[in-house]
């Protein structure tokens, strides 16, 4: 049974809801399963948003039976203790994936330190940056002069150099790339995070139901490319998943790994490439829609600038702000009763509050970013502190304590223990990407609408665009595929 009253009077301000019993709850699942509108529209509407600008950023509300909290700026309010797992909601999904396990387990460490030790790493990103570059250019190469789906071309291009890359996922025989274009695994391989996100962003459980198409495609993925995983460096990350379960990766222990197993790599795997892929379309999309920064990047890309930051690596962080690859808005689960600071105010939030991040709204703060709604690299320029060196500033930004922008964490908890590991090789990669698409090429395209798509959990334009590339005079036009 719910209780329709505002819970904590004069100190937080609430918003009823249109329905004196269920507060929000059948209003937003209308919303957003029925009208596949994205949580941060929902909010837009039915006021909830206004309520909370004018209460200093947050609000309590009633989603059906359950008390929540919605926040609209980036201040982290607890520590990650207080909150269950990430993917508490949806762990069908994520088998015996980091992000499901409380930040108390002590398994976390080792499986974060897979991830981090090679994708977080700056020594070892620098030492991929040429092969980047080359696979990079080799991809785009017979492209050129024909009409291409952005949408298509951001994951295809990312999941291509992501499969070759030594040490990372190592799937060279049969690649992630044409994996995306196979009919038994394409959905699972390109709707998977789509899934898990409408059970935590759009409150629809049906997203579950995708979990048992990951087991099959898992498997022929590593015995496919059993041979060049075999022999790749350890770094890889297939290989340290093997170590961690204490497993020889052989052809026998791929037939015979759990679902737990399979699902935690297989969800590792998919984060890799996708989640760099929409953040890439994102980028490409705001550029291509920006006359003035195009002007700027394709200069910068041309003549190999060194001027620190550099443009395109604060475009991709100001893409990241206003688009990003996690959902607008979406919420974690109090697991006991905690005390949080608001307006001066100390107060105690119950256990089983589900906590709501509108990061879309957070992300276009208008006491943060100079111009919040508009794709401008001085709106990250101006999060530079003193301490910042320039040649790094774009690294310190996704420092853990730094909670400017929200991309890589669901809530904003103090030090943002789960912080995203991915975080530093996804951005550089992106940056590295640009850096070959508009040193390269001249760019041009069609049919971008940035506005939010319908029926998609995760951000996605509502049109994507078509992008034509032709090679620069100078251009390196002989090279072939890898
Ligand atoms: C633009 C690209 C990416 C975005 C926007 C992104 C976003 C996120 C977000 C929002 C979380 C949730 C953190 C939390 O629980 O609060 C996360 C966690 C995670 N991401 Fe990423 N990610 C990206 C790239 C990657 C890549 C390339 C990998 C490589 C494997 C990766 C691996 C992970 C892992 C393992 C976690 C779980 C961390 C933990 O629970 O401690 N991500 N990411």
């Amino acid at each position: 049974m719910s209780n329709p009253k505002a819970p904590f009077v004069g100190v937080i301000a609430h918003h009823p809801g249109p329905c004196p019993v269920q507060g929000h709850g059948d209003a937003f699942h209308h919303a957003t399963v029925e009208l596949g509108l994205p949580a941060t529209e929902y909010f837009r509407f039915s006021g909830i948003r206004s309520c909370a600008k004018q209460a200093g950023g947050l609000c309590s509300f009633w989603m059906g039976g359950r008390l929540a909290l919605y926040q609209i700026n980036n201040r982290p309010l607890l520590d990650d203790e207080y909150l269950a797992a990430s993917t508490e909601a949806n762990h069908e999904l994520f088998g015996g994936f980091l992000g499901s396990l409380h930040i108390s387990d002590p398994r976390r460490a080792h499986k974060r330190r897979v991830v981090e030790q090679a994708l977080g790493s700056q020594r070892f990103i620098d030492g991929l940056k040429p092969e980047i570059f080359r696979l990079a250019g080799a991809y785009l190469r017979p492209l050129q002069n024909l009409p291409l789906c952005m949408e298509q071309l951001a994951m295809q291009w990312v999941s291509h150099v992501d499969s070759h890359l030594p040490g990372v996922l190592d799937c060279r025989v049969k690649t992630l790339a044409q994996y995306l274009e196979d009919d038994r695994f394409k959905g699972v391989v390109s709707g998977f995070f789509e899934q898990a996100s409408k059970v935590i962003s759009h409150d629809d459980a049906q997203g579950l139901e995708q979990q048992p198409a990951l087991m099959p495609f898992v498997k022929d993925l590593l015995l496919s490319n059993f041979e060049s995983i075999g022999v790749a460096p350890s770094s890889n990350l297939i290989l340290g998943h093997f170590a961690l379960w204490g497993l020889a990766f052989t052809r026998q222990a791929i037939a015979q790994l759990s679902q737990d197993q399979a699902l935690e790599i297989g969800t590792i795997i998919i984060a890799t490439y996708d989640t760099t892929a929409l953040s890439l379309l994102w980028s490409m999309a705001y550029i291509e829609t920006s006359p003035r920064v195009k002007r700027e990047i394709i200069l910068a890309a041309t003549n190999d600038s060194d001027h620190a930051p550099h443009v395109i690596d604060l475009a991709v962080m100001e893409a990241l702000r206003l688009g990003g690859s996690n959902p607008t808005a979406l919420w974690r689960r109090t697991i006991k009763a905690c005390e949080i600071e608001h307006g001066g105010q100390r107060l105690v939030i119950p256990a089983d509050t589900l906590l709501w991040l509108d990061r879309w709204q957070a992300n276009r703060d208008p006491q943060v970013f100079p111009r919040p709604e508009v794709f401008d690299p001085g709106n990250i320029l101006v999060l530079q502190k003193s301490g910042d060196q320039p040649h790094a500033f774009c690294t310190s930004l996704l420092a853990r304590n730094r909670y400017d922008i929200n991309s890589f964490s669901m809530l904003n908890t103090r030090r943002n223990p789960r912080k995203c590991p991915g975080r530093l090789f996804s951005v550089q990669m992106q940056g590295l990407l640009l850096r070959e698409l508009y040193g390269h090429y001249e760019v041009s395209s069609t049919g971008i609408d940035l506005s939010l798509r319908r029926y998609c959990a995760m951000p996605k334009p509502a049109r994507s665009g078509v992008m034509t590339l032709r090679l620069k005079e100078g251009g390196h036009a002989d090279e072939q595929h890898p």
